[in-house]
């Protein structure tokens, strides 16, 4: 298998890299800047520049790549997107188009496109199946409702292999690109790199949660599941729904001392508000096997001890 990904220097990119190479794929990662400083060399993959808002350069580089599967995760998240909602329609909304368009030119066989939870709109009865009236009240909602839509478009239209997974709030060692569950993995990183975190929402706030690995595997599991078992192109999964109270108990159970405090920014609050508390996950669990692997005290034990290293390492 070759596999482009597109916005592969982010938080879900540089790990899913890892894991399609772990899988034997080549892999040819694409992000704004090219390769990241810091990410090593591997056997099987190579960076290179591709900005998605550029319709020509993206067609050039997937009909030059021609990949059997691209990996749509180029994107402005939450927390930015409300900040720059004009980018973030360019980002999300254009630019998937133009890597459809890409992939439809180049005859490639599949797009799996990172969707998230904010598709979902506030005051959803839960947990929330995939089969509800999408309702978003963030730009970065509103591109990705309607690209899963378009990626539908493409499904029926051209016979894309279109697939889509509404990810929940992620946690990983990779520093966040501004969503606005970046709070989980600060509560972590700060503790340790100063013993004490500010959280900028409530402390009942509660949303769905997932660590990173097991995120990229439900990713590549899902991309490699047989077509025969999918009854749907667009799947939640779903992991622990803590709330932010319990997620700080569980950083203070690994790292003892540590304080965390909570003083609320009512916009980022506003768009957690907005969001499911929990999802129903069960065509997938029932269509391609998803089952996660960690729940947060296990996410939390082995988070904690990958920061203390790169803490350690990069000082
Ligand atoms: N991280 C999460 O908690 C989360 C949750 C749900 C869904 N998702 C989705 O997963 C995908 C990856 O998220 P992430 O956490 O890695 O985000 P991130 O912000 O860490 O990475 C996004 C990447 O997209 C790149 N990018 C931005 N504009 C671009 C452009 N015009 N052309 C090409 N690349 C561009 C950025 O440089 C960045 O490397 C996104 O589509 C996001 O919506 C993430």
């Amino acid at each position: 298998m070759k596999s482009l990904i597109t916005g592969a220097a982010g938080q879900v990119g540089q790990d899913l890299a890892s894991v399609l190479l772990q899988h034997g794929d080549v892999v040819v990662a694409t992000d704004l800047h090219g390769k990241p400083s810091g990410i090593s060399e591997a056997a099987g993959l190579s960076w290179s520049e591709l900005d998605v808002c550029d319709s020509e350069a993206t067609k050039r580089k997937i009909a030059e790549v021609s990949p059997d599967r691209v990996f749509h995760l180029a994107a402005i998240l939450s927390a930015r997107g409300e900040a720059e909602p004009k980018l973030t329609y360019e980002v999300n909304q254009s630019g998937l188009y133009h890597t459809l368009e890409a992939c439809r030119v180049a005859k490639v066989g599949q797009l799996f496109l990172a969707s998230t939870i904010a598709v979902y709109g506030p005051n959803l009865k839960t947990p929330v199946p995939e089969n509800v009236e999408l309702c978003p009240t963030t730009m970065y909602g509103v591109t990705k409702a309607s690209g899963e839509m378009l990626g539908q478009y493409y499904r029926l239209r051209y016979g894309l292999d279109f697939r889509s997974i509404r990810l929940p709030g992620l946690i990983s060692p990779v520093v966040p690109g501004g969503g606005s569950s970046d709070y989980a993995l600060y509560m972590y990183l700060d503790s340790i790199k100063h013993g004490h975190y500010c959280c900028y929402c409530r402390p009942e706030t509660r949303i769905p949660f997932m660590y990173m690995p097991d995120a990229v595997r439900a990713i590549v599991e899902f991309a490699s599941a047989k077509s025969s078992l999918l009854s749907r192109s667009v799947y939640n999964i779903a992991a622990f729904s803590p709330t932010a109270r319990e997620i700080a108990e569980s950083v203070k159970t690994e790292i003892p001392g540590a304080s965390i405090t909570f003083d609320v920014d009512e916009q980022r609050q506003s768009i957690l508000d907005s969001w499911p508390r929990e999802l129903d996950d069960s065509a997938a669990r029932a269509d391609w096997g998803w089952k996660p692997e960690f729940d947060l005290d296990t996410m939390s034990s082995d988070l904690v001890a990958m920061l203390r290293t790169r803490v350690a390492t990069s000082k």
